[in-house]
């Protein structure tokens, strides 16, 4: 783990165009300002998502095309604290569907965390937690003919580019069979002041949680970044719909990082690139699912149409 991440560092430092993976912001720290995020009143996503949940949960249900006699599974890749899916989980259980819930993550703590609530708040849902990567477990799911609905939410899938986007989505198509399901939340494309400030809230969270990435590299990989050297510097362009996370530094400066044994030179102004936040549209989705089996077959939205839940199925 620490040899990656020292890699990963090392990797996306040494080039002209610096960067650093936005997988490893989620330490302890990281995890907790997330939660932060999602109750921003700038972070509309949390919101929007939640809403469809909320008040169209029937509508999902109809559009899943989900029986209740016939027994499926429901799995929730990165299932975090489920709050969105404990609505459609409440309305299944209470009309008597036959199901079992199978939260993936890769954190046995968040699992652990989600189980034990579930446990009081839906005692009568059937939870089967899943600790791993997420195409190790579907792997090991494929076998089981059940019908299967998976859950992606969270505009999860817009932290891709699209070419790793279009491979994702072609791993999960082969690892499904026909008549299976996804349910996919996606941030739409909309214009600049909406979407911005959601990755530049005015109390700094979010800017706290990418310079968060550089507190860990100081204590893991022994560094002397200064935090105060640098500053959270996000973009959005409606045109081609991405918002990217930057942090820029402010002078001219050296950062020795000791487990790597190199010393990394940043010019004033200078760009690291951290992360995008790719917004959809059906095209933009289509384009993603040409090389799968995967078809759109419905989408709903929240009432302001800043969020969309698509339905594919393997056809
Ligand atoms: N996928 C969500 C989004 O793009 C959550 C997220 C991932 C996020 N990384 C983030 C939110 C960084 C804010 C900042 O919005």
């Amino acid at each position: 783990m620490i040899e990656q991440f020292k890699e990963a560092v090392n990797n996306g430092l040494s080039t002209p165009h610096k960067n650093l993976p936005s997988k490893y912001f989620y330490d302890k720290k990281g995890d907790a300002l997330f939660v932060k995020i999602m109750g921003l009143p700038e972070y509309y996503l949390t919101r929007a998502e939640h809403d469809i949940f909320k008040n169209q949960t029937s509508n999902i249900i109809t559009s899943l095309k989900l029986e209740k006699d016939t027994y499926f599974e429901l799995i929730e890749l990165g299932a975090g604290n489920g709050t969105k899916t404990k609505e459609l989980l409440k309305l299944l259980s209470k009309e008597g569907y036959n199901f079992d819930y199978l939260p993936v993550d890769i954190s046995q703590n968040a699992l652990d965390n989600l189980e034990n609530n579930l446990k009081t708040e839906l005692p009568f849902v059937s939870v089967k937690t899943k600790q791993g990567d997420y195409f190790e477990v579907l792997e090991s799911l494929r076998h089981s003919k059940h019908p299967k609905v998976i859950l992606f939410l969270g505009s999860n899938i817009g932290n891709m580019n699209d070419a790793i986007a279009s491979i994702f989505m072609q791993n999960l198509s082969a690892n499904l069979n026909l008549g299976d399901k996804l349910f996919l939340g996606v941030d739409l494309i909309k214009s600049e002041d909406i979407v911005l400030p959601a990755y530049n809230d005015s109390q700094g969270v979010t800017a706290a949680f990418n310079l968060n990435l550089l507190d860990r590299i100081n204590k893991e990989l022994d560094a002397d970044f200064n935090r105060n050297n640098f500053i959270h510097t996000p973009t959005y362009n409606e045109k081609e719909g991405i918002a990217k996370s930057y942090i820029t530094s402010t002078i001219n400066q050296d950062v020795h990082i000791k487990a790597i044994n190199k010393t990394f030179s940043f010019i004033k102004n200078e760009k690291i690139h951290l992360e995008i936040s790719r917004k959809y549209n059906d095209e933009i989705l289509n384009n993603i699912i040409t090389n799968t089996q995967f078809n759109i077959k419905n989408k709903l939205s929240d009432s302001n149409n800043y969020f969309a839940n698509y339905i594919l199925e393997i056809e």
